[in-house]
C-alpha cells in the first residue's frame, strides 16, 4: 500500500512556497513572469534550490524545463508531474505553480514514508504554456519534451518585440539547436495537479475535479482594415470605420458561442487599433480570437461560423478582413486508468471528488497524444482566475496535494502503465 497520508504533506512549506513563488515577477502587485525573462529564470532557481531541498537531484532540459528526480525501482520508465512556471500577464499564484509546488511537496511526502517505487518520479517546471510572451509558442516545454518542435520555430516564432524564441534561449544560456536533445521516450504517465479556474467544484461543495476531457481551442488573430477619415466632417453613411466592423463582429462572436452550446466560448481578449486618435475614424484593427468547444468538429463549425461572420461584416460595410490561426489545440481526452487511481487515492484521503471537464488549456493536452495523463482540480475561490485575486484555500491545497501524492506513489509502485482506451468526453 501507498501509505501516504494528509499529514504527510508538508503544509507550512507548501503554502510558504505558494506565496513566495507568487512574489517572483511582481511588479506594482501584479505578476507577469514570461518565459526566458530575469524573472522567470529567478522563479527556477528558485524552485530548483527547494527541489533539492526536498533531496531531489535537479536538472535542465534542452529548453530549460527545470526536472526534479526521485530515483526508484528499476524499471525504465518515469512517472512525470508537474505543470507551468510562466504566467498571464497580472496572474494569480496558483496557476501553473501550484502543480510544481505540490509536485515537490508530495514527492518529498512519499521519499519520507520509504515506500519502495519500482520506477523513479520526476517533477517538471515547463517553459511557455501560457503563449503569453510568444503566442505561437504555446506548450512549448512539453512540445519539446514530445519531439514535437519544428526544425524553424525556434528562429521564427517572434515576441510582441520582434525577438525570436531562440534569440530569447540564448539569452538564459540555452542553444536552440539543441532542442531535439529534450525529447523523452521514457515517460509512462504525466500526472497535473491544477486549479479549476471555473466554478463546477465551489458550487459542487467537492474537494477535487478528475479531468477526464480537457477543451480543444483555437487562437486567431484577425485584421479588419477601412480608411482613416476625419470625425467631425465624414458622414456616418459613407465611412469606412474598422472598429466599428469589428464591434458589430464581436456582438455575432457572442450570439454563435451561445448558440453552439453551455461548453463552447468565444473571446476577444487583445485588440490594438490604428491610428488609435480621438478624431480619427479608425483604419485598422487588429484582434486575437480564442475559441473553445470540447468537440472537434463543433469547435471547427464554430470557428468557421466565426470566421464567415467576419467576411460578411466587412463586406457589407467596405472593409477587409484577414484572419490567421495562431495555435489550435485539438480536444483531448485523458487516461481512464489513471483517472481511476486518482479517484481511489482522493477517497483514500477522505476527498470528495467528481469527474470534470477542463474549460482551459493545459499541458496535460499535449502529454495525453503520447502518454497516460491524468489531470487533478482543486477549487478556485468564485472559479476567479487569470486575476490577481485567484485563491485556492491552503487546506484545498494540502488535501489536492495528498491526492497528488497517493496517485504518484501507486504509479511508481504499482504495475506496468499502458495507455487506456479513448473515453468519450
Ligand atoms: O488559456 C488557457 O486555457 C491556459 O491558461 N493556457
Ligand atoms: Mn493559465
Ligand atoms: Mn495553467
Amino acid at each position: 500500500m501507498t501509505g501516504i497520508r494528509l499529514a504527510d504533506i508538508d503544509a507550512t512549506a507548501l503554502q510558504q512556497h505558494v506565496d513566495a513563488l507568487g512574489q517572483i515577477g511582481r511588479e506594482d502587485d501584479l505578476l507577469f513572469r514570461p518565459v526566458y525573462s530575469p524573472q522567470w529564470l529567478q522563479a527556477r532557481d528558485q524552485l530548483r534550490a527547494w527541489m533539492e531541498n526536498a533531496r531531489l537531484e535537479t536538472r535542465v532540459d534542452a529548453v530549460g524545463n527545470l526536472i526534479g528526480r526521485l530515483d526508484g525501482g528499476t524499471e525504465p520508465e518515469t512517472v512525470l508531474t508537474g505543470s507551468h512556471i510562466d504566467t498571464v500577464r497580472d496572474a494569480g499564484r496558483y496557476d501553473g505553480a501550484l502543480g510544481v509546488l505540490g509536485g515537490i511537496a508530495a514527492a518529498e511526502a512519499i521519499q519520507r514514508s520509504g515506500l519502495r517505487l519500482r520506477r523513479p518520479i520526476e517533477v517538471v517546471a515547463l517553459c511557455e504554456e501560457e503563449g503569453s510572451r510568444f503566442a505561437a509558442a504555446a506548450y512549448w516545454g512539453t512540445r519539446a519534451i514530445l519531439g514535437e518542435i519544428a526544425a524553424d520555430e525556434a528562429d521564427r516564432i517572434l515576441d510582441d518585440a520582434g525577438v525570436t524564441i531562440g534569440a530569447a534561449m540564448r539569452g538564459v544560456g540555452l542553444d536552440p539547436e539543441g532542442i531535439p536533445a529534450a525529447v523523452r521516450n521514457d515517460i509512462a504517465a504525466f500526472i497535473e495537479l491544477h486549479i479549476e479556474q471555473g466554478r463546477v467544484l465551489e458550487n459542487a461543495g467537492v474537494d477535487v475535479g478528475i479531468v477526464r476531457a480537457i477543451t480543444g481551442l483555437k487562437q486567431l488573430l484577425a485584421t479588419i482594415s477601412g480608411e482613416a477619415d476625419h470625425a467631425g466632417t465624414t458622414p456616418m453613411g459613407i465611412r469606412r470605420d474598422a472598429l466599428a466592423g469589428a464591434a458589430e463582429a464581436f456582438i455575432d462572436f457572442e450570439r454563435l458561442a451561445k448558440e453552439a452550446g453551455e461548453d463552447a466560448v468565444v473571446t476577444v481578449g487583445q485588440l490594438t487599433l490604428k491610428p488609435n486618435a480621438s478624431n480619427v475614424v479608425p483604419e485598422t484593427v487588429h484582434f486575437s480570437i480564442d475559441i473553445r468547444v470540447p468537440d472537434q468538429r463543433r469547435l471547427n463549425s464554430l470557428t468557421d461560423a466565426v470566421c464567415a461572420a467576419l467576411q460578411q461584416i466587412a463586406a457589407r460595410r467596405g472593409l477587409t478582413c484577414t484572419v490567421r490561426t495562431v495555435e489550435s489545440q485539438a480536444p483531448a481526452i485523458l487516461d481512464r486508468h489513471v483517472q481511476d487511481v486518482i479517484g481511489q487515492a482522493a477517497a483514500t484521503v477522505g476527498a470528495s471528488s467528481i469527474s470534470i471537464v477542463s474549460g482551459a488549456g493545459h499541458d496535460s493536452q499535449a502529454f495525453a497524444r503520447r502518454v497516460a495523463t491524468g489531470m487533478i482540480f482543486t477549487p478556485s475561490r468564485r472559479g476567479l482566475s487569470h486575476n490577481p485575486a485567484e485563491f485556492t484555500s491552503p487546506e484545498q491545497v494540502v488535501r489536492a496535494a495528498g491526492v497528488l501524492a497517493r496517485t504518484l506513489a501507486a504509479l511508481a509502485s504499482g504495475d506496468v502503465i499502458t495507455k487506456a482506451t479513448k473515453e468519450h468526453v
